[in-house]
């Protein structure tokens, strides 16, 4: 008998469900494996009471083309940070890593399969060094880990704001605007590049590469005769201008770390505004969209190679390690490489100067 624990943490992404359900369906394969999920990360097992729920094959039937995460998620706090609220009303972390690994040893667990982004692999990463028997799935619509060619939901989240970018072109072109289109991707351009590709944008706007007011304006100047023309501009939400800062506020939520980044395409309307554009500017912020809804095919095929992977390195005893992609074979990084350094668009990208050949201009 063997007991594996599942785990999603972190934001949610699509292809969360088919690693899930390709997870029990390869486990299935094997004789006396069981496999338990832990609702919201690692929180199902620290709540008193538990939730933790039993992962058979009746409770995956037909989940991999669903969005989300049936064992639900959360990007706030964890086993070693995880938020208590004092006597005095006030919000403070505690560490509770040893007893978390304590209740696992307690439920027989074998091993844990955590899938999550960076954050979510680090804890991975510290509970493995704890002693816990862990293997590590990548997931990220940001696409920024270095150590896999490609994390499922990225292909998603690109379709989505090329479909968009698609929408907006017929209401630019129809009033002679200035669409701005703020995608998500943290510090990471990845989904602007690739969406200010397919869409065929005129200007793309990525944290990679600061930009510059006035090399922005002269971009939408040249679409633009006679006051007729559009111009089309995929924003990436944490791009910034030259010496400027992000856009963004410190959400009020106990646990939450991270800098909600929000509003970019609003601060360069302005920005265009003040710096003597005279066309119509309209923005439109994508948000969650890119993160909701039906994982594409592609996205589902990666995501059930990743989880049937992942039962092979628990089967193998190689704990410590985590899924990638390296084109055309999944293989498996130790988790510690796969934290150490993020995945930016570098200025030698292929496709950067592809999109550069193409008359994309990026404001630099
Ligand atoms: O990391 C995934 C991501 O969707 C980012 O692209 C975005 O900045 C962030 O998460 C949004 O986080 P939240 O869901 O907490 O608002």
């Amino acid at each position: 008998m063997k007991r594996i624990l599942v785990a999603t943490g972190g934001g949610d992404c699509p292809g969360l469900n088919a690693v899930i359900r390709a997870i029990v369906k390869r486990a299935s394969q094997e004789k006396d494996w069981e496999v338990l999920g832990s609702i919201q990360a690692f929180n199902g097992i620290l709540w008193e009471p538990q939730e933790i729920v039993r992962l058979d094959e009746k409770a995956v039937a037909g989940i991999h083309y669903r969005g989300g995460t049936i064992i639900e998620t959360t990007n706030k706090g964890g086993p070693f940070t995880w938020p208590f609220k004092k006597a005095d009303g006030t919000w403070d972390v505690a560490d509770r890593s040893e007893e978390m690994i304590r209740k696992l040893q307690y439920m027989n667990i074998d091993a844990v399969i955590n899938i999550g982004g960076d954050g979510s692999q680090r804890i991975s990463q510290r509970l493995f060094e704890m002693g816990l028997p862990i293997i590590g799935v990548p997931k990220t619509i940001d696409n920024d880990l270095s150590s896999t060619d490609m994390t499922f939901g990225f292909q998603t989240a690109v379709q989505v704001a090329t479909e968009a970018v698609d929408k907006l072109v017929t209401t630019a072109q129809s009033h002679n605007r200035v669409f701005i289109v703020e995608v998500m991707g943290r510090n990471a351009g990845w989904i602007a590049l690739h969406s200010a590709v397919a869409g065929g944008a005129e200007v793309c706007l990525i944290p990679e590469i600061e930009y510059d007011i006035e090399k922005v304006l002269e971009s939408i100047e040249k679409r633009f005769q006679h006051n007729r023309g559009f111009c089309i501009i995929v924003m990436a939400e944490g791009a910034k201008p030259k010496g400027g800062t992000v856009v963004g506020a410190q959400p009020d939520e106990p646990g939450y770390e991270n800098f909600r980044l929000h509003g970019a395409s609003v601060y360069l309307r302005e920005a265009l505004k003040n710096a003597g554009c005279q066309h119509d500017i309209r923005e439109t912020i994508l948000g969650h969209l890119q993160r909701g809804g039906v994982p594409i095919a592609y996205d589902r095929v990666l995501a059930s190679r990743f989880g049937e992977k992942a039962v092979e390195l628990v089967k193998e005893g190689k704990f410590g390690q985590m899924v990638s992609f390296r084109f055309p074979n999944i293989i498996d990084v130790s988790i510690k490489e796969a934290i150490s350094q993020p995945n930016f668009v570098t200025m030698d990208n292929d496709l950067l100067k592809a999109a550069r050949g193409l008359g994309i201009t990026f404001g630099d």
